[in-house]
């Protein structure tokens, strides 16, 4: 059985203080009120991680961050390394995003040397894959999604499932409430499972898989149903504490 999976990606929202209080008030909530048989995990901005991390210590919820250097040191202004990214007590780390693709136009190369310095590092990486509208529209998304995810983890070896985590996620279901029908997102993570399979054997079948993009209280339930959905990367419905909850707790009942 693979335990699903709600990892919310905060992106570049919210200050620190913000988020501190934000954490307390979740720990709070699921002290009342338990998540069990779900991991969680929230992605924040590096500023965030310090003051963050010894309120969600020792806690159900993952400290992770949303990108990192695929160097471990040197002349590299403003760029953060896995070294130190753990120190912190960051526990995974989001790499490969499209939004990171796009906006800095981050290769596949690039993503796997990113997703080894984490590994490396004793963190989990989340690696983002996804079909741009276009490509989707020309048929071309199933050969898309693959070619990145030979090109973004070939060479990794993960010697437990639990050291990685893949993210499907359709770039034009980014932040548009246009959220991939079950079917669709269930039949590209069952891809998504075959090369896992064909790379890393049995235990790339037991590499969890998630669904993003749009995922909201309200469809949550429906996409984790899907035999290789393992749960989501949540974006604009992470912030809001209630709706976090909300998906947290739809994963669980397809526990
Ligand atoms: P939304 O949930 O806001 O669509 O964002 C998805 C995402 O990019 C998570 O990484």
């Amino acid at each position: 059985m693979r335990t699903p999976l709600i990892a919310g990606n905060w992106k570049m929202f919210t200050t620190a203080s913000e988020a501190t209080t934000w954490a307390r008030a979740l720990l709070e909530d699921l002290a009342s009120d338990p998540v069990r048989g779900v991991d969680l995990a929230l992605h924040v901005p590096f500023t965030h991680l310090a003051p963050l991390a010894p309120i969600l210590r020792d806690t159900a919820v993952a400290l992770g961050a949303q990108d990192v250097s695929a160097h471990a040191e040197g002349a590299h202004t403003g760029e953060v390394s896995a070294a130190m990214l753990k120190d912190v007590g960051t526990r995974t780390v989001v790499v490969g995003h499209s939004e990171r693709r796009a906006d800095h136009g981050e290769s596949d190369e690039l993503v796997l040397a990113k997703a080894a310095a984490v590994m490396a590092a004793d963190m989990v990486p989340v690696v983002c894959v996804g079909e741009l509208e276009a490509e989707r529209a020309a048929g071309r998304h199933e050969d898309v999604v693959v070619a990145q995810l030979r090109g973004s983890l070939a060479g990794l070896s993960p010697a437990r499932a639990d050291q990685l985590v893949v993210a499907y996620e359709p770039v034009w279901a980014i932040g548009t409430g246009r959220t991939a029908t079950a079917a669709d997102a269930q039949a590209m993570c069952a891809l998504t499972r075959q090369v896992l399979h064909e790379l890393f054997g049995e235990t790339g079948t037991a590499v969890r898989v998630l669904y993003g993009g749009s995922v909201k209280p309200g469809n949550a339930a429906e996409l984790f149903a899907q035999a290789d959905i393992d749960g989501g990367l949540v974006g604009g419905a992470s912030l809001d504490r209630d709706s976090y909850l909300a998906i947290a707790r739809a994963a669980r009942s397809n526990a």
